[in-house]
Protein backbone atom coordinates (compact mmCIF):
# COMPACT_ATOMS: atom_id res chain seq x y z
CA UNK A 1 0.00 0.00 0.00
CA UNK A 2 1.29 3.35 -0.83
CA UNK A 3 1.42 6.15 2.03
CA UNK A 4 1.24 10.05 1.39
CA UNK A 5 5.23 10.23 1.06
CA UNK A 6 5.23 7.70 -1.99
CA UNK A 7 2.62 9.45 -3.44
CA UNK A 8 4.59 12.79 -4.21
CA UNK A 9 7.81 10.43 -5.10
CA UNK A 10 5.26 8.55 -7.81
CA UNK A 11 3.98 12.07 -8.62
CA UNK A 12 8.03 13.40 -8.85
CA UNK A 13 8.43 10.60 -11.61
CA UNK A 14 5.43 10.53 -13.60
CA UNK A 15 6.39 14.17 -13.99
CA UNK A 16 9.80 13.69 -14.83
CA UNK A 17 8.80 11.16 -17.60
CA UNK A 18 5.98 13.48 -19.68
CA UNK A 19 8.71 13.62 -22.23
CA UNK A 20 9.74 9.76 -22.91
CA UNK A 21 6.72 8.26 -21.89
CA UNK A 22 5.15 7.43 -25.29
CA UNK A 23 8.14 5.76 -26.34
CA UNK A 24 7.42 3.29 -23.71
CA UNK A 25 3.87 3.05 -23.15
CA UNK A 26 3.24 0.37 -25.58
CA UNK A 27 0.69 -1.82 -23.43
CA UNK A 28 -0.35 1.25 -22.13
CA UNK A 29 -1.21 2.77 -25.22
CA UNK A 30 -3.10 -1.00 -25.83
CA UNK A 31 -5.61 -0.70 -22.51
CA UNK A 32 -6.19 2.69 -23.21
CA UNK A 33 -7.52 1.89 -26.38
CA UNK A 34 -9.15 -1.33 -25.37
CA UNK A 35 -10.87 1.57 -22.52
CA UNK A 36 -11.71 3.63 -25.76
CA UNK A 37 -13.89 0.62 -27.10
CA UNK A 38 -15.58 0.15 -24.37
CA UNK A 39 -16.40 3.58 -23.72
CA UNK A 40 -18.03 3.40 -27.21
CA UNK A 41 -20.51 0.65 -25.90
CA UNK A 42 -21.75 2.92 -23.45
CA UNK A 43 -25.21 4.90 -23.50
CA UNK A 44 -23.74 8.28 -23.46
CA UNK A 45 -25.91 11.56 -23.55
CA UNK A 46 -25.35 14.26 -26.26
CA UNK A 47 -23.19 16.54 -24.99
CA UNK A 48 -22.18 14.39 -22.19
CA UNK A 49 -19.40 16.03 -19.67
CA UNK A 50 -16.76 14.20 -19.03
CA UNK A 51 -14.00 13.57 -16.42
CA UNK A 52 -10.52 11.86 -16.77
CA UNK A 53 -8.17 10.80 -14.23
CA UNK A 54 -4.17 10.53 -14.72
CA UNK A 55 -4.88 11.31 -18.35
CA UNK A 56 -0.74 11.80 -18.31
CA UNK A 57 0.31 12.32 -22.13
CA UNK A 58 -3.45 11.55 -23.09
CA UNK A 59 -2.98 8.15 -24.74
CA UNK A 60 -6.95 7.66 -23.57
CA UNK A 61 -7.83 11.41 -23.75
CA UNK A 62 -6.88 11.48 -28.04
CA UNK A 63 -8.35 7.77 -28.58
CA UNK A 64 -11.81 8.91 -26.40
CA UNK A 65 -12.49 11.93 -28.19
CA UNK A 66 -11.97 10.94 -31.77
CA UNK A 67 -14.63 8.10 -30.83
CA UNK A 68 -17.10 9.65 -29.10
CA UNK A 69 -18.60 12.71 -31.28
CA UNK A 70 -21.27 12.52 -28.78
CA UNK A 71 -18.93 14.07 -25.92
CA UNK A 72 -19.55 17.88 -25.51
CA UNK A 73 -16.76 18.69 -23.02
CA UNK A 74 -13.71 16.51 -21.76
CA UNK A 75 -11.65 17.65 -18.53
CA UNK A 76 -8.47 15.30 -18.81
CA UNK A 77 -6.77 15.84 -15.69
CA UNK A 78 -3.49 14.42 -13.87
CA UNK A 79 -1.45 15.18 -10.80
CA UNK A 80 2.06 16.06 -12.92
CA UNK A 81 1.85 19.43 -14.48
CA UNK A 82 4.10 18.16 -17.30
CA UNK A 83 1.93 15.61 -18.21
CA UNK A 84 -0.93 17.59 -18.59
CA UNK A 85 1.10 19.75 -20.75
CA UNK A 86 1.94 16.74 -22.83
CA UNK A 87 -1.81 16.13 -23.20
CA UNK A 88 -2.64 19.92 -23.77
CA UNK A 89 0.05 19.62 -26.66
CA UNK A 90 -1.60 16.19 -27.95
CA UNK A 91 -4.60 17.40 -28.96
CA UNK A 92 -4.82 21.47 -28.70
CA UNK A 93 -6.82 21.61 -31.84
CA UNK A 94 -10.45 20.28 -30.29
CA UNK A 95 -11.91 22.42 -28.92
CA UNK A 96 -13.88 20.01 -25.90
CA UNK A 97 -10.62 19.21 -24.11
CA UNK A 98 -9.65 21.33 -20.71
CA UNK A 99 -6.95 20.29 -18.94
CA UNK A 100 -5.98 20.59 -15.59
CA UNK A 101 -3.20 19.36 -12.88
CA UNK A 102 -5.32 18.22 -9.78
CA UNK A 103 -4.92 15.69 -7.59
CA UNK A 104 -7.49 12.63 -8.50
CA UNK A 105 -7.80 10.93 -5.04
CA UNK A 106 -9.68 14.31 -4.17
CA UNK A 107 -10.92 16.13 -7.52
CA UNK A 108 -11.04 19.62 -7.13
CA UNK A 109 -14.03 19.91 -9.26
CA UNK A 110 -18.15 19.55 -8.49
CA UNK A 111 -19.49 18.13 -11.35
CA UNK A 112 -21.37 16.42 -11.94
CA UNK A 113 -19.87 14.62 -15.10
CA UNK A 114 -21.71 12.08 -17.26
CA UNK A 115 -18.77 10.02 -17.70
CA UNK A 116 -15.59 9.59 -15.10
CA UNK A 117 -12.64 7.37 -16.52
CA UNK A 118 -9.48 6.82 -15.87
CA UNK A 119 -6.93 4.25 -17.51
CA UNK A 120 -3.55 2.66 -15.13
CA UNK A 121 -3.77 5.59 -11.97
CA UNK A 122 -6.15 4.26 -9.48
CA UNK A 123 -3.47 1.61 -8.77
CA UNK A 124 -1.20 4.79 -7.67
CA UNK A 125 -3.62 5.97 -5.17
CA UNK A 126 -2.36 5.57 -1.25
CA UNK A 127 -6.64 5.60 -0.98
CA UNK A 128 -7.96 4.00 -4.00
CA UNK A 129 -11.44 3.32 -2.31
CA UNK A 130 -11.77 6.75 -1.03
CA UNK A 131 -10.86 8.09 -4.49
CA UNK A 132 -13.91 5.75 -6.03
CA UNK A 133 -16.68 6.92 -3.91
CA UNK A 134 -15.61 10.69 -4.65
CA UNK A 135 -16.11 9.89 -8.08
CA UNK A 136 -19.09 8.15 -7.75
CA UNK A 137 -20.35 11.09 -5.66
CA UNK A 138 -19.29 13.25 -8.92
CA UNK A 139 -21.35 10.95 -11.30
CA UNK A 140 -24.87 13.10 -12.66
CA UNK A 141 -28.08 11.20 -12.71
CA UNK A 142 -27.45 8.15 -15.47
CA UNK A 143 -23.64 8.74 -15.16
CA UNK A 144 -20.88 6.25 -15.89
CA UNK A 145 -17.59 5.50 -14.34
CA UNK A 146 -15.64 3.38 -16.24
CA UNK A 147 -11.67 3.01 -14.75
CA UNK A 148 -8.49 0.18 -15.64
CA UNK A 149 -6.52 -0.45 -12.78
CA UNK A 150 -4.30 -3.10 -12.05
CA UNK A 151 -5.67 -6.55 -10.25
CA UNK A 152 -3.08 -9.12 -8.16
CA UNK A 153 -1.86 -11.45 -10.84
CA UNK A 154 0.00 -7.92 -12.62
CA UNK A 155 3.88 -8.69 -13.36
CA UNK A 156 3.17 -12.39 -11.60
CA UNK A 157 6.35 -13.90 -14.04
CA UNK A 158 8.44 -10.57 -11.93
CA UNK A 159 7.03 -11.21 -8.73
CA UNK A 160 7.67 -14.97 -8.90
CA UNK A 161 11.58 -14.35 -9.93
CA UNK A 162 12.00 -11.77 -7.34
CA UNK A 163 11.03 -14.46 -4.59
CA UNK A 164 13.32 -16.98 -6.16
CA UNK A 165 15.83 -14.95 -6.07
CA UNK A 166 14.97 -14.41 -2.61
CA UNK A 167 12.90 -11.39 -2.02
CA UNK A 168 9.68 -12.61 -1.57
CA UNK A 169 6.86 -10.10 -1.54
CA UNK A 170 9.07 -7.64 -3.01
CA UNK A 171 7.59 -5.75 -6.04
CA UNK A 172 4.54 -3.59 -6.63
CA UNK A 173 1.37 -5.53 -4.67
CA UNK A 174 -2.06 -5.35 -6.36
CA UNK A 175 -5.70 -6.31 -5.43
CA UNK A 176 -7.59 -8.89 -6.08
CA UNK A 177 -11.19 -9.42 -7.71
CA UNK A 178 -13.16 -8.76 -3.93
CA UNK A 179 -10.93 -6.24 -2.59
CA UNK A 180 -11.61 -4.47 -6.00
CA UNK A 181 -15.79 -5.28 -6.24
CA UNK A 182 -15.52 -3.96 -2.13
CA UNK A 183 -13.69 -0.66 -3.18
CA UNK A 184 -15.93 0.26 -5.75
CA UNK A 185 -19.04 -0.36 -4.43
CA UNK A 186 -22.60 -1.76 -4.61
CA UNK A 187 -23.96 -1.61 -8.35
CA UNK A 188 -20.54 -1.86 -9.41
CA UNK A 189 -19.05 -4.45 -11.88
CA UNK A 190 -15.69 -5.90 -11.74
CA UNK A 191 -14.04 -7.36 -14.83
CA UNK A 192 -10.33 -9.05 -15.87
CA UNK A 193 -8.82 -8.77 -18.91
CA UNK A 194 -5.67 -10.26 -19.37
CA UNK A 195 -2.90 -8.27 -22.02
CA UNK A 196 0.68 -9.79 -21.98
CA UNK A 197 3.87 -7.80 -23.11
CA UNK A 198 6.59 -9.23 -24.56
CA UNK A 199 10.19 -7.93 -23.98
CA UNK A 200 13.21 -9.20 -25.28
CA UNK A 201 14.73 -9.36 -21.92
CA UNK A 202 15.10 -8.38 -18.40
CA UNK A 203 16.10 -5.20 -18.54
CA UNK A 204 13.63 -4.14 -21.36
CA UNK A 205 11.51 -5.15 -19.26
CA UNK A 206 12.31 -2.75 -16.53
CA UNK A 207 13.46 0.22 -18.83
CA UNK A 208 9.79 0.07 -19.69
CA UNK A 209 8.96 1.09 -16.54
CA UNK A 210 11.32 3.36 -16.06
CA UNK A 211 10.31 4.92 -19.61
CA UNK A 212 6.99 5.73 -18.40
CA UNK A 213 8.03 6.79 -15.09
CA UNK A 214 6.19 3.46 -13.40
CA UNK A 215 9.22 1.95 -11.85
CA UNK A 216 8.86 3.12 -7.83
CA UNK A 217 7.75 0.75 -5.96
CA UNK A 218 8.14 0.43 -1.40
CA UNK A 219 11.14 -1.29 -0.28
CA UNK A 220 14.78 -1.82 -2.01
CA UNK A 221 15.68 -5.05 -3.26
CA UNK A 222 19.50 -5.66 -2.92
CA UNK A 223 21.37 -4.83 -6.94
CA UNK A 224 22.78 -8.86 -6.25
CA UNK A 225 19.33 -9.96 -5.91
CA UNK A 226 17.75 -7.68 -8.20
CA UNK A 227 20.20 -9.37 -10.78
CA UNK A 228 19.40 -12.39 -9.83
CA UNK A 229 15.86 -12.12 -10.56
CA UNK A 230 16.36 -10.72 -13.81
CA UNK A 231 18.49 -13.96 -14.45
CA UNK A 232 15.63 -16.40 -13.45
CA UNK A 233 12.80 -14.18 -15.66
CA UNK A 234 15.27 -14.92 -18.51
CA UNK A 235 15.08 -18.17 -18.50
CA UNK A 236 12.54 -18.14 -20.65
CA UNK A 237 13.29 -15.35 -23.82
CA UNK A 238 11.41 -13.31 -24.77
CA UNK A 239 10.22 -12.20 -21.43
CA UNK A 240 6.24 -12.39 -21.54
CA UNK A 241 4.77 -9.84 -18.71
CA UNK A 242 1.17 -10.22 -17.80
CA UNK A 243 -0.75 -7.54 -16.69
CA UNK A 244 -3.90 -8.28 -15.16
CA UNK A 245 -6.12 -5.23 -15.95
CA UNK A 246 -9.17 -5.26 -13.74
CA UNK A 247 -12.34 -2.77 -15.50
CA UNK A 248 -14.14 -1.23 -12.77
CA UNK A 249 -17.30 -0.28 -13.72
CA UNK A 250 -20.52 1.56 -11.79
CA UNK A 251 -23.63 3.36 -13.91
C1 LIG B 1 0.69 4.75 -15.99
S1 LIG B 1 0.29 6.43 -16.22
C2 LIG B 1 -1.20 6.31 -17.17
C3 LIG B 1 -1.42 7.57 -17.98
C4 LIG B 1 -2.52 7.47 -19.02
N1 LIG B 1 -3.83 7.31 -18.42
C5 LIG B 1 -2.22 6.34 -19.98
O1 LIG B 1 -2.96 5.35 -19.97
O2 LIG B 1 -1.24 6.45 -20.72
C6 LIG B 1 -0.35 6.91 -14.64
C7 LIG B 1 -0.70 8.37 -14.57
O3 LIG B 1 -1.39 8.60 -13.33
C8 LIG B 1 -0.96 9.84 -12.82
N2 LIG B 1 -1.23 9.88 -11.39
C9 LIG B 1 -0.60 9.18 -10.41
N3 LIG B 1 -1.12 9.51 -9.21
C10 LIG B 1 -2.10 10.42 -9.44
C11 LIG B 1 -3.00 11.14 -8.61
N4 LIG B 1 -3.00 11.01 -7.28
N5 LIG B 1 -3.88 11.99 -9.20
C12 LIG B 1 -3.88 12.14 -10.55
N6 LIG B 1 -3.05 11.52 -11.37
C13 LIG B 1 -2.17 10.65 -10.84
C14 LIG B 1 0.51 9.91 -13.18
O4 LIG B 1 1.04 11.20 -13.12
C15 LIG B 1 0.50 9.30 -14.57
O5 LIG B 1 0.34 10.29 -15.57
Amino acid sequence: MLTGVDKRVVAGRFAAAAGRYDASARVQARIATALADRLTALPLCDGARALEIGCGTGLLTAVSLARLPRVGSWLATDIAPSMVSACRRRLSQDPRLTVAAMDGEAPAVTGPFDLICSSLALQWFPDAAGALSAWRRLLAPGGVLLVATLGVDTFAQWRAALAAAGAPGAGPAYPDGDTLSHWLGAGGRVERQDFIEHHADARHFLHSLRGIGADYAPGRVAPVTLRRAMRLLEATRPVDITYDVRWLLAL
